[in-house]
């Protein structure tokens, strides 16, 4: 998706089910993402000041999801920049292939949930942003 921009990625309002005893999200392979979650990955115990991701993908589709705390979702496509707070467990960013991101300003004690729609490839990965924004032209 090398003609993606950040305004293709959009938040997705998860449903929400509301208990006395505490609530629930439930995500499902039912259409409600526009891929089959294949993996799941979380980062917690991230230091104060750290950031994270720095790094593009070339097909691989993401939501994430502040299931505690908060953090930031800086966004680049080459062009345009977009920062995100995620900060609602009921709440997620659906990232499109082919964007650049970074993950900071994380809270202490927050969980950022991954929701991948392929496996671990290190093939998929941009690590390097001269790279990505020559793949992006
Ligand atoms: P990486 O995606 O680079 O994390 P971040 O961008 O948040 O710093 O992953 C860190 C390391 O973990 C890297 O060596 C790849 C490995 N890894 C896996 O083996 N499987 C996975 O599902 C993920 C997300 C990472």
């Amino acid at each position: 998706m090398k003609e993606s921009n950040v305004y293709d990625c959009s938040m997705i309002e998860m449903d929400r089910r509301f208990h006395e005893k505490g609530n629930m999200t439930v995500v499902e392979n039912n259409g409600a993402l526009p891929y089959e979650v294949k993996r799941v990955y979380y980062l917690y115990d991230v230091p104060g000041g750290e950031s994270r991701g720095g790094h593009a993908h070339k097909e691989l589709y993401q939501l994430i999801v502040a299931a505690s705390g908060s953090f930031n979702v800086l966004l680049d496509d080459g062009v345009n920049k977009r920062t995100v707070t995620l900060n609602r467990p009921h709440q997620g960013l659906l990232l499109v292939p082919g964007i650049w991101r970074e993950l900071n300003d994380f809270s202490s004690g927050s969980v950022c949930l991954v929701l991948a729609s392929h496996e671990y490839d290190e093939d998929d990965y941009i690590r390097e942003y001269e790279e990505y924004l020559k793949y992006k032209k």
